[in-house]
């Protein structure tokens, strides 16, 4: 068996303590599963009810039959990882649920950074001569190109002699050849979802690929001629937070025109320790030149993510990202690669004390300038004032720092809509007692306390509201029981006697209120027939037809459900459980559904047994009847024979519920305007405990309360609406609609500093691109709206795809807002085009570009 608890954590501990090591294993293991693993070994108490049960990483499976990972899980939320050692452990220790197969993952050792590689790379492999004909392989980032070519001559019978070649192709028109079979997955840039390609040399010499009809399909696209600047971005894979990012950055006109005009090529720096060896900014200067060339409907960024890839490796899978963590990473990445200064000196930071904010803040710019000066400080970087109050001593600190964009709060309280389901025990009956539980696959995951806050129920499972029944209106103590539903599935003799059998859970679990003095397995038969009767009350159970003529209510007490006494030995249920409850006349009487149970049974409708809170029976729980005594144990399980089940319970029936009319009120959508999110920024705010101030007079840290305020602001100013929140408890997504000006955002009214006279810049700003998100946390789409500098006309970028946008449609799923000072605003040089009807831009060109039409006509192949 196990051993202690205590042994159990230390060991686990331990061994999750091991560090990553380039071919090792490690295994993915649901967090829930983990968590209650946890709490139960913490219990210190090995008949605890937080008995975690056999390893379960059902919800990690995408279903239950391929047994695919789902897609974009994450780490400590969804899994954690153990290594494999810590697995073998748990494995033998409790063992895992049906035929689960264990998720078993590499780390690999990729540039920058080594990992746990979750997601392999899923590539499609096919033969030039077939290429209807594709199998699905899966690779490491680290494994060389060798190995796919090993695998498509295994899988699709290519013999060893056959003189081949490979290709790579993405959704695109585009193939390129993968020369270099020493090369790994990650260095050529495969991605989940790219095809590759092997062709086979012809007897005669030649090579398929040379042959016309497989040629080159891209005439048009040689052609191409349109609007400098508007020019999709292929998705990559869930790469559209990336694009949206990429878009509003190439409709900043000062950072473009940088790029475009070469000037990056004096200011690149190979070798700032701070950097990324020049090449996010190289990456970065090919796909502004590829878009502004005006000769493609759209680019692939391909090389661009991988070097993202390579610094920031949270950006290496095909996950779904935020558009403004990769703007954040990016900025920094391409101000250090172009940094001109050389010697970063050490300056020692000054506090106000007590000096004009003029000459501290210039001191602190001044500062700033001499370590950090590049484009993106010319284009992006502003000054706010932060002043801190001790609520001791009242010492105020005050420090100007440079920001790159703002992070503004949405103005939103914290109510939230959230579906609730309330479980009425009976319409007309008065509610005495409730509770909230998280119920979670037929089980509950978590019964709350009254004095909890509501924050702890944000974001879980299926909330519900249980009434709390009780039989009798009785003097004493009651204990409360959370009663699962369990159907049999078959019988497991073991010839030892022992009384195991396999269940499910199905149904919604019940909370019932029981007096201690109640709780034998006798009278609590009765009361839970009773509760059942109830919630069937009304629906038509199969099989009751015939006992309906039949009043059963008029003392007819021995027509209840047959006690022990007088059942008939069943040879295959020669279970404890099985001796059943005495009758209950009393209970009986007040039974409404009851004669639907009753008549024609010679048995008992359900068995009642102890298990712990996943619902499953331990050894030692429900042995010896006599002794046994429920009032010591919460959760109990009704397990019922299918056919019992089948005849007496209405599954359908049991969980259906009303939809109260406030659930069919469309969500009452908040609209705030921009300037509202501004003025919270700069609201006085006390710091939160886990973020306190290190007070210089006190010597200690304290709750301080903060102020920021704006000091000055760049040419460009990124707004960030945080719609995002994460915290403790839950992370969730604003969808409040934020109104925002296209023109003449007037910033005079939050600036601290003066104008002094009318040489200094205005504070008008006018919109120039969005970064816009659509959807939840997870499954959400990142598009984007820019207007172009050559023209002045707005598009919207949707990955490849590219259209026109009015003005009217630039609103309400903004979350990046970029804006430009007016007086940096010039002209558009060219005039805007006459849109013909709503025929998108490159609209002619996305259809193929999406890769939907035939693989052949994607495939331009040269020849070698
Ligand atoms: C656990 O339960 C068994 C059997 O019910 C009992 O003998 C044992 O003392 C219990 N252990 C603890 C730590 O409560
Ligand atoms: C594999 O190829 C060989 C010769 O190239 C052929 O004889 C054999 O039938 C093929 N097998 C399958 C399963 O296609
Ligand atoms: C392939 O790469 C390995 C290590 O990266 C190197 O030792 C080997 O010489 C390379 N082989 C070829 C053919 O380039
Ligand atoms: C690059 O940056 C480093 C550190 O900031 C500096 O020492 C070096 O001189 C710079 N190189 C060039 C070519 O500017
Ligand atoms: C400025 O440079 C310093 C040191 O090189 C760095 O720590 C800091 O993050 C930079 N500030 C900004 C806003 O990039
Ligand atoms: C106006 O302000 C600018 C920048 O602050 C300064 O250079 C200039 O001397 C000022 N002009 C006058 C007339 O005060
Ligand atoms: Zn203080």
């Amino acid at each position: 068996g196990p051993p202690g608890l205590e042994t159990q954590w230390r060991e686990i501990d331990n061994l999750n303590q091991q560090q990553l090591r380039a071919g090792d294993s490690w295994y993915l293991l649901d967090k829930r599963w983990y968590d209650q693993w946890k709490e139960y070994v913490h219990a210190g108490d090995q008949n605890s009810s937080s008995y975690p049960g056999k390893i379960d990483n059902t919800e990690l499976y995408e279903d239950l039959e391929s047994y695919h990972l789902k897609e974009r899980l994450s780490e400590n939320e969804d899994f954690v990882l153990v290594p494999a050692e810590a697995w073998h452990k748990l494995l033998s220790w409790y063992d895992m649920m049906d035929d689960q197969p264990p998720l078993e993952r590499k780390v690999v050792d990729l540039p920058s950074t080594v990992k746990v590689e979750v997601y392999p790379v899923e590539i499609y492999l096919c033969l030039s001569s077939n290429m209807e004909s594709t199998v699905s392989a899966c690779f490491s980032r680290a494994d060389k190109i060798h190995a796919i070519h090993q695998k498509i001559r295994q899988h699709l019978n290519v013999s060893e002699t056959a003189e081949s070649r490979l290709w790579m192709r993405s959704t695109d028109t585009s193939s390129e050849r993968l020369r270099n079979l020493n090369m790994t997955v990650l260095d050529a840039c495969l991605s989940s979802g790219m095809t590759v390609i092997m062709e086979i040399r012809n007897a005669d010499g030649t090579w398929p690929t040379s042959r016309p009809q497989i040629m080159r399909n891209s005439a048009d696209e040689d052609s191409y001629r349109g609007p400098p600047g508007v020019c999709g971005l292929t998705n990559l894979g869930n790469t559209c937070f990336m694009n949206s990012a990429l878009q509003c950055l190439s409709n900043t006109p000062p950072l473009t025109e940088y790029f475009l005009r070469n000037s990056y090529l004096e200011e690149l720096n190979f070798t700032n320790p701070l950097g990324m060896k020049g090449e996010i900014a190289e990456a970065y200067a090919d796909v502004i030149k590829q878009m502004w060339s005006g000769r493609h409907y759209s680019v692939v960024p391909r090389v661009f993510k991988t070097k993202v890839g390579h610094f920031a490796s949270q950006f290496l899978g095909y996950q779904q990202h935020d558009s403004q963590e990769l703007l954040s990473f990016l900025l920094d990445g391409l101000h250090e690669d172009l940094n001109r200064v050389k010697k970063k000196e050490y300056i020692e930071l000054r506090d106000a004390d007590g000096r004009p904010d003029q000459e501290v803040a210039e001191e602190a710019w001044r500062n700033h300038l001499r370590r950090n000066d590049s484009v993106i400080v010319d284009t992006f970087h502003g000054l706010f004032k932060s002043t801190l109050v001790c609520p001791e001593c009242n010492k105020v600190s005050v420090t100007f720092d440079p920001f790159c964009y703002l992070s503004v709060p949405l103005p939103v309280s914290k109510e939230r809509v959230m579906e609730v389901f309330y479980v009425s025990l009976d319409p007309t009956a008065k509610p005495t007692q409730m509770a909230v539980a998280d119920v979670f696959n037929h089980r509950f995951y978590r019964i709350y306390q009254a004095d909890e806050s509501l924050s702890c129920i944000l974001d879980r499972d299926d909330i519900f509201l249980l009434l709390v029944s009780g039989c009798v209106d009785q003097e004493g103590e009651e204990v409360v029981m959370a009663i699962y539903m369990r159907e049999r599935s078959h019988y497991r003799d073991y010839g030892s006697g022992s009384n195991s059998y396999s269940t499910s859970l199905f149904g919604h679990p019940l909370l019932i209120s029981v007096p201690r003095a109640q709780c034998t397995r006798e009278d609590l038969y009765q009361l839970l027939l009773k509760r059942l009767a109830s919630t069937e009350e009304g629906q038509s159970a199969s099989g009751s037809t015939d006992t309906n003529s039949q009043d059963a209510t008029d003392g007819d007490q021995s027509a209840g459900v047959e006690p022990s006494g007088k059942e008939e030995e069943d040879e295959d249920e020669d279970e404890e459980e099985e001796e059943e409850a005495a009758s209950c006349a009393q209970a009986n009487k007040r039974l409404p559904g009851r004669r639907r149970y009753t008549e024609r049974q010679k048995k008992a409708l359900f068995t009642i047994q102890a298990v712990n809170s996943n619902g499953t029976t331990e050894r030692g729980m429900g042995e010896a009847d006599g002794g046994f005594s429920f009032s010591s144990q919460p959760y109990i399980a009704i397990d019922w024979d299918p056919d019992m089940k089948k005849k007496y319970y209405n599954e359908n029936e049991a969980e259906k519920y009303i939809k109260h009319q406030s659930m069919d009120v469309p969500h009452q959508q908040i609209t705030v305007q921009l300037q509202e999110c501004i003025e919270l920024f700069t609201t006085v705010e006390t710091l939160e405990e886990e973020n306190p101030w290190y007070c210089p007079t006190c010597k200690k840290h304290q709750l301080a309360t903060k102020k920021l305020d704006l000091w000055s602001l760049p040419e460009v100013l990124i707004i960030h609406l945080k719609r995002f929140s994460y915290t403790k408890y839950s992370r969730e997504k604003l969808d409040t609609i934020v109104e925002f000006p296209l023109r003449d955002l007037d910033f005079s009214g939050f600036l601290l500093k003066k104008t002094v006279n009318s040489t200094e810049p205005p504070c008008r700003y006018d919109l120039i691109s969005v970064s816009n998100h659509y959807g939840g946390l997870r499954d959400g789409h990142y598009t984007s709206y820019a207007r172009n500098k050559d023209n002045g006309q707005w598009y919207y970028f949707d990955d490849s795809k590219v259209t026109y946008a009015r003005e009217e449609q630039i609103t309400s799923a903004a979350y990046l807002l970029f804006y430009q000072r007016q007086d940096k605003i010039r002209q558009p040089s060219v005039p805007p085009p006459v849109p013909s009807s709503s025929q998108p831009e490159n609209h002619v060109s996305s259809q193929t570009h999406d890769g939907m039409d035939g693989a052949s006509s994607c495939v331009s192949m040269e020849t070698d």
